[in-house]
């Protein structure tokens, strides 16, 4: 029986994947792509949210079998980074377009999730669902008790770009975490996994680890649709071999450019760079800073195995190979789930 949530998304199919609100990366040419294949399609919080709502309603609208769609909200979610948005300036979009879901993540106190996701149910009228990524057992608990989340989306520490820096994988995160919300009074809560999900046999097994819906960043930084800096970020994600070794969490990449911006107790997974090297090296803040500038000025941009800026990653890149449009990924995914799911039960 498909997962109860998906109800909630009468377009979907089953296995239920998104992909991740990847903020400058993740546009309404991606999102729109994501749910038509019968996905949830996110784009990356942004003060210019009307910009891409629009982009991906102009590709949904003309999509015959999306033509009949009357839901009160707009079938796009919309992610956003809560230590640095300002709550004002974006929920006038927010009220303005309902989507299906609003995802937040990385607050400084979590508080701030509270007071997020009583406004954003305000300004819908409580149509649009709050989902919020969480990457441990004790602040799920907390934040399920203050902000109510629809939807808890459990990150785990393969995943790419951002997370907490003490965080474990979803194979033990994910179980350890629905026990608890069962406990606790939260078993009507759905829990969606994130992190390392790169191919149909990750949504396997996080569904089979108790997830109702699977999120991927990495795997679509090579579709068509997805938005990176130049090609050098695409080669660096097509040419990823062996996860573990070639991606890395550190806070060092956030110092790169100047004083990290994220709160304390978060880091980020990206690319083994020169500028990883050398900080493992011991080279200082300071002179990772300023060969970082130096290369940025001379080229622009400076993304690569041998660069000095962040390809941010998660550890299943290693299994993402090809540039597809992002439809495909989402079919050729899901079917592989359910090929994945048979297979191992013939082996049970
Ligand atoms: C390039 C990149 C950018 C990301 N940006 C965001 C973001 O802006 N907001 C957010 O909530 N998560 C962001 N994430 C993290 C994702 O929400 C998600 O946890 C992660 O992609 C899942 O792991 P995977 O990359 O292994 O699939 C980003 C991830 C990547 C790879």
């Amino acid at each position: 029986m498909p997962s109860k949530m998906i109800t909630h998304f009468p377009w979907a199919a089953s296995p239920f994947i998104m992909n991740a609100p990847m903020e400058g990366f993740a546009g309404g040419e991606l999102a729109a792509q994501v749910t038509l294949a019968g996905g949830l399609g996110f784009v990356g919080g942004t003060t210019n949210l009307d910009k891409e709502m629009e982009i991906a309603s102009s590709i949904i609208s003309k999509e015959p079998s999306f033509g009949n769609y009357t839901g009160k909200t707009f079938p796009i979610g919309v992610g956003f980074l809560v230590f640095i948005t300002d709550i004002e300036k974006v929920l006038p979009s927010v009220a303005r377009w309902k989507p299906k879901v609003v995802w937040l993540f990385a607050a400084k106190e979590l508080s701030a999730l509270q007071t997020w996701a009583e406004r954003i149910r305000e300004v819908t009228g409580g149509e649009s669902q709050i989902w919020i990524q969480l990457g441990s057992v004790a602040t799920s608990l907390e934040v399920l008790k203050i902000a109510k989340p629809d939807v808890v989306v459990a990150q785990g520490s393969d995943a790419g770009g951002h997370g907490i820096d003490q965080g474990a994988g979803i194979i033990s995160l994910l179980p350890e975490m629905r026990d608890a919300m069962n406990q606790n009074g939260f078993e009507k809560v759905p829990i969606v996994a994130a992190g390392g999900i790169a191919d149909g046999r990750g949504v396997a097994a996080a569904l089979t680890l108790g997830a109702e819906g699977v999120v991927m960043g990495t795997r679509f930084l090579a579709s068509e649709e997805v938005r990176l800096p130049d090609d050098n970020y695409r080669q660096a994600v097509l040419q990823g071999k062996d996860g573990g070794q070639y991606t890395v969490r550190s806070q060092v990449f956030d110092e790169l450019r100047g004083p990290t911006i994220w709160p304390t107790g978060y880091d980020g997974r990206a690319v083994v760079s020169a500028s990883y090297r050398d900080h493992l090296t011991g080279a200082s803040i300071e002179e990772l800073r300023s060969k970082t500038r130096q290369a940025e000025e001379k080229n622009g941009k400076d993304y690569g195995v041998q660069g000095r800026s962040a390809v941010w990653a998660g550890a299943g890149i290693g299994l993402v190979n090809k540039v597809q449009s992002a439809r495909d990924i989402v079919f050729e995914v899901r079917k592989s789930a359910v090929e994945t799911i048979e297979a191992a039960r013939s082996r049970v």
